[in-house]
């Protein structure tokens, strides 16, 4: 079996706030989803990448992309639905393994990339990279006022890449309601399946808010040092 990497970079990018989506701004001197894509195509567990856009986007034909990346114009009006799209034009078997990984995360190392294709390469289920909560966690009322403290050693932060099956993640996604779901784990979660969460990493982090931009150059420019 083959393990493909799809990327979802079809948002808008609306808590940034930029007119240009944020996975086209310049991050160390390459558009941000430049950096992403560098790092899943450079992995020699991965034999291909694909890049899911809006058919509206007007940003992508202006830069140069890696010849060997399949570009799906296909993006929908949630990242699952873009994920689920983007499988639909996949010529994937059932057995093969799919990895997503978020454009917005340009932090992804080759380390913690080995180390979700190894632990999960005999898994019967698949799983994701998620992160131990560091924070005590509360749950707030709507005055903003603390409902309830939960018991933090049982919290993960979940993180992308998420790698399942081709077959199942499909019939996952086609019985998940695409609108509400926010990861390829919780529509695994629905058929009843349990992932695995391997350890991620904080530099891992999705590049969300204006000062993100500035953590994610810094981080990009150490590694290049
Ligand atoms: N994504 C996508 N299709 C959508 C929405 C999001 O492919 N309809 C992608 C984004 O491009 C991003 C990833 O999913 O790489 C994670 O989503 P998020 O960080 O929420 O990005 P945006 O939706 O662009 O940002 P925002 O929610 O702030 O608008
Ligand atoms: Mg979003």
């Amino acid at each position: 079996s083959r393990l493909i990497a799809l990327v979802p970079a079809a948002g808008s990018g609306s808590r940034i706030g930029t007119a240009v989506p944020k996975q086209y701004l310049p991050l160390a001197g390459r558009p941000l989803l430049a950096h992403t894509l560098a790092a899943l195509l450079v992995h020699p567990a991965i034999d291909a990448v694909a890049v899911v856009i809006s058919p509206e986007d007007e940003w992508f034909d202006s830069y140069e992309w890696p010849q060997e990346l399949a570009v799906l114009r296909c993006g929908g009006a949630s990242r699952a639905e873009s994920v689920a799209n983007g499988l639909v034009q996949l010529a994937l078997d059932d057995d093969d393994w799919v990895l997503v990984h978020d454009a917005a995360r340009v932090g992804i190392s080759q380390a913690a990339l080995t180390r979700l294709i190894a632990t999960l390469a005999s898994d019967p289920v698949g799983g994701l990279l998620a992160l131990p909560v560091p924070d005590t966690v509360k749950r707030g009322d709507s005055e903003n006022r603390v409902a309830d403290t939960l018991p933090r050693a049982d919290l993960w932060l979940a993180q992308t890449p998420q790698m399942f099956r081709a077959g199942l993640l499909k019939q996952a996604l086609a019985a998940a309601p695409l609108a509400e779901i926010t990861d390829e784990a919780s529509a695994i979660e629905r058929l009843g399946f349990s992932p695995r969460l391997v350890e991620g990493e904080a530099g891992n982090f999705k590049v969300t808010y204006p000062q993100d931009l500035t953590l994610a150059e810094a981080l990009l420019s150490a590694r290049a040092g």
